[in-house]
């Protein structure tokens, strides 16, 4: 296939959604009064919002969108607001996947949702794994020839996390950089960058201006908001206008506006700061702590807020958390994580507590050992 490289990227997205008529919204002016929308003219008990839980949202988050691109560093209409950066997922395979027709690239292990989404909406899933290494800090790096060789007239999307989950590992800029040269005019780089407040490396926004690519940002780590279900999909002002097209108008909530816009205050992002800091700390203390483990035999450099570990046996180690009453999650069923696990980074209270019953089960499991030798 030859590369293209100054096709427009709208040119891959679905030609039917292209030529799609936008929703025309009823007109919102504070200070009016508003009988164009069949809402209620009461507010309801227990309603402490500003703008009042008997209106609808506005059409798309105008304000957050501005307070999230200034966030960002980017220009407000190189950003879209979207429920969680899950929703920016879905909403990317959509635009540009037809169902059996077109693929998507992932690199396993990683995160799920690009296989969910991609399987709802009916595109192929192509599967180019993450490169395995004795070397810790080289483990799980880019297949980025094996990337390059999967690309071909089908491939809509190629999806790249970094920090990736459930690895906790970054992807080398190099790799990224080179799959993006490879793909620009052919395909959409995704990088999802969920994790990235956790990391010490820089984004990605020097490649976003380079070439074109998507970055994905999330609100449900950083600032403790996950709950608020927001996230942010930055790219080139025309595929933000495209996309915002294709996203239903109304579906952001007025509580999670208004909460988000708390939360990116001066003083509500210096606590946030504080305890990033607190958590890469936590991190650095529990990786070494549960690397003298015995029950573990290898802890990956991480720089997400959770750590994967290999354990002798995931589901004694998952079971014997769990009768600590600590939830961890097990891996053990994917490919290349045989009794992996991977371990959130609690507050030091929580991560004391994993300790503990991390050495009682290791003790548990040693006497084990011992009573059926
Ligand atoms: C890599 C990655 N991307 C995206 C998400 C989705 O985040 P949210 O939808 O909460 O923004 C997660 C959630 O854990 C994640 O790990």
């Amino acid at each position: 296939m030859t590369a293209a490289p100054n096709r427009d990227i709208l040119e891959l997205a679905r030609p039917e959604l292209r030529s799609l008529i936008p929703y025309t919204p009823g007109r919102y002016e504070p200070g009016s009064v508003r009988l164009n929308a069949n809402e209620s003219p009461y507010r309801a008990p227990g309603d402490a919002t500003a703008r009042g839980l008997n209106r609808y949202p506005p059409p798309r988050p105008q304000a957050l969108q501005e307070r999230l691109a200034e966030q960002y560093g980017v220009a407000t209409k190189e950003l879209l607001v979207t429920r969680g950066s899950s929703e920016a997922i879905d909403v990317l395979i959509r635009a540009f996947c037809a169902a059996r027709r077109d693929a998507v690239i992932v690199c396993p292990p990683t995160f799920d949702m690009y296989r969910l989404y991609a399987g709802i909406q009916g595109a192929d899933l192509v599967q180019v794994p993450l490169l395995r290494n004795d070397d810790p800090s080289m483990d799980f790096s880019l297949d980025t020839a094996g990337v390059i060789d999967a690309l071909n007239d089908r491939t809509k999307l190629i999806f790249i996390c970094s920090p990736n989950n459930p690895t906790g590992i970054s992807m080398d800029p190099e790799d990224v950089n080179s799959i993006c040269r490879a793909a620009r005019g052919r395909a959409l780089v995704v990088i999802d960058e969920a994790y990235m407040e956790f990391s010490s490396g820089p984004d990605f926004e020097a490649l976003r201006q380079r070439h074109a690519v998507v970055r994905l940002r999330t609100l449900s780590k950083f600032v403790s908001l996950a709950g608020v279900r927001c996230g942010a999909l930055i790219a080139a002002p025309r595929l933000i206008e495209f996309l915002a097209n294709v996203l239903p108008p109304y579906t952001f909530p007025t509580p999670s506006i208004e909460m988000v816009l708390k939360a990116l205050s001066s003083d509500s992002l210096g606590v946030s700061g504080e305890r990033i800091t607190v958590l890469r700390r936590e991190r650095a203390r529990l990786a070494n702590a549960l690397g003298a483990v015995p029950e573990i035999t290898r802890v990956w450099p991480s720089e997400g807020n959770f750590l994967l570990v290999e354990t002798r046996d995931a589901n004694r180690f998952t079971e014997s958390a769990r009768r600590s009453g600590i939830l961890v999650r097990m891996f053990a069923n994917h490919t290349g994580l045989k009794n992996c696990v991977r371990i959130t980074v609690g507050r030091p209270d929580q991560n004391d507590l994993l300790l503990a019953a991390v050495a009682a089960g290791g003790s548990d499991a040693a006497s084990e050992v011992k009573n059926h030798a």
